[in-house]
C-alpha cells in the first residue's frame, strides 16, 4: 500500500498526502512585496494539481528583510489581501497552505537597504558588509517577525514557516561562520539558537497554538569549523519548547561552498534531525521520481517530501504519481477525463 498519498495530521493540520511544495521565490512583484495574479495563478494551480502543502516563497517581515526587490512582503496590513485571495483558492482544491516568513540579513541584494547581520562579515566579494546588529535591531526584527505573523493569521493560512536556512538572518546567527558575536547571541548552541528562541516565542504570541510551526534550516554548512545535521538537532532540541512542530531540512547557502548534490542529496540530514528530535521533518533535494519519494516515507526516513524543481516543471505531478503508484485519489472533477 503506497504511503505517499496517506494522510498526515499535525496539530489541527490535516494534510491530504506528503507532498510539499517548498518555498521558492518566484521574484513577481513591483517594490511594494504584494501578492497578484502571476502568484495566484502559480499556487492554485498547484494545488488544482494535487500537492499536500504548499508553502508560499519567502515573504520579508520588513523591507530590509527581502532579498530582492521584486520579494513578497509581510510589513504592512496592505500586503495581506492579496495572500488571502491565494489561500482561500487554493484551499478549495484541497491543498493546505503555509508561507515561509523570512528577513534576508546579509544577503539582501537591494543597494538602498540597510545590511544587518550578527556580526560584521559580507557573504562574499559581490556583497557589501552588513552591519552587526545591536540588541535594539534584534528586538526590532523580532517584533517584526511577531507582526508579520499576525497578518499570516488574518490571511487564514493553515500552517507558518520561519526561515532559519540558507544563511539569511536566522541562519546567520546559527552558523559559527556567520556568528561571530562574544554577546549572549554568539558561541554555544544555546548562545547561535536564543534569536531564533526569540523569534518562536514573539510568534507563537499571535499566531494560533493549535496550527503548525515549521522551521526550515540548513543542516550542513559543507565546510570545515561549521554546522552539521547534529549542531542542528541540538538547536531546534534547545527551542522546539517555544512552539516548533515540523522541522524542514534544507542544507548549505551560508557560506559560498562547494556542495556535492544527487537526488535526495539532503535525506540523511533529514534523518538525523527526526531521530535526534523527535519531531516530524520534511526532506528533498532533487527529488523527481514517486518511487524515490514513496521510499524515503516507507521507511519513515521522513514524514513528507518536498520537490520544488519538480513541481516547477511539472504541477501535475502529485496526480501523475499516484498513478504511477497505483494509488487511487481524487482528481478535480474538471479533469476526470483525463485521469
Ligand atoms: C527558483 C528557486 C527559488 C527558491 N526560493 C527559496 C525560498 O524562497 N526559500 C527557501 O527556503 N528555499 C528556496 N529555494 C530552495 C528550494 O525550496 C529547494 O530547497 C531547492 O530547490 C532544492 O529542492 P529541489 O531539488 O526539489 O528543487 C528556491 C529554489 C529555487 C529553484
Amino acid at each position: 500500500m503506497p504511503k505517499l498519498f496517506s494522510t498526515m495530521t499535525v496539530k489541527n493540520l490535516e494534510l491530504r498526502n506528503r507532498v510539499v511544495m517548498p518555498p521558492m521565490c518566484t521574484y513577481s512583484t513591483d517594490d511594494q512585496g504584494r501578492a497578484n495574479d502571476w502568484h495566484f495563478v502559480h499556487y492554485v494551480t498547484r494545488a488544482v494539481g494535487g500537492v499536500g502543502l504548499i508553502i508560499i516563497e519567502a515573504t520579508g517581515v520588513e523591507r530590509r528583510g527581502r532579498i530582492t526587490d521584486t520579494d513578497l512582503g509581510l510589513w504592512e496590513d496592505g500586503q495581506v489581501e492579496g495572500l488571502k485571495r491565494i489561500v482561500t483558492e487554493c484551499q478549495k482544491y484541497g491543498a493546505k497552505v503555509a508561507i515561509q516568513l523570512g528577513h534576508a540579513g546579509r544577503k539582501c541584494s537591494i543597494p538602498s537597504e540597510d545590511l544587518i547581520a550578527p556580526s560584521a562579515l559580507p557573504f562574499d566579494e559581490n556583497y557589501k558588509t552588513p552591519r552587526a546588529m545591536t540588541k535594539e535591531d534584534i528586538r526590532t526584527v523580532t517584533e517584526s517577525f511577531r507582526q508579520a505573523a499576525f497578518r499570516v493569521e488574518q490571511a487564514g493560512f493553515d500552517a507558518l514557516e520561519i526561515h532559519a536556512a540558507h544563511g539569511f538572518l536566522l541562519s546567520e546567527f546559527l552558523s559559527p561562520l556567520a556568528n561571530r558575536r562574544e554577546d549572549e547571541y554568539g558561541g554555544s548552541h544555546e548562545n547561535r539558537a536564543r534569536f531564533l528562541k526569540e523569534v518562536i516565542t514573539a510568534i507563537r504570541a499571535v499566531w494560533p497554538q493549535e496550527k503548525p510551526l515549521i522551521v526550515r534550516v540548513s543542516a550542513e554548512d559543507y565546510v570545515s569549523g561549521g554546522n552539521h545535521p547534529e549542531d542542528l538537532a541540538k538547536m531546534i532540541n534547545l527551542v522546539k519548547s517555544a512552539g516548533v512542530d515540523v522541522v524542514h531540512v534544507s542544507s548549505g547557502a551560508v557560506v559560498p561552498a562547494k556542495i556535492n548534490t544527487y537526488p535526495g542529496y539532503q535525506v540523511k540530514y533529514a534523518e538525523i534531525i527526526k531521530t535526534m528530535t523527535g519531531l516530524p521533518v520534511i526532506a528533498g533535494g532533487l527529488i523527481t521520481s514517486p518511487f524515490m519519494a514513496e521510499e524515503i516515507i516507507q521507511n519513515e526516513r521522513a514524514d513528507l517530501v518536498f520537490l520544488g524543481r519538480e513541481l516547477l516543471r511539472n504541477p501535475y505531478w502529485p496526480l501523475q504519481a499516484a498513478k504511477e503508484l497505483g494509488q487511487e485519489i481524487k482528481w478535480p472533477f474538471q479533469y476526470e477525463r483525463s485521469r
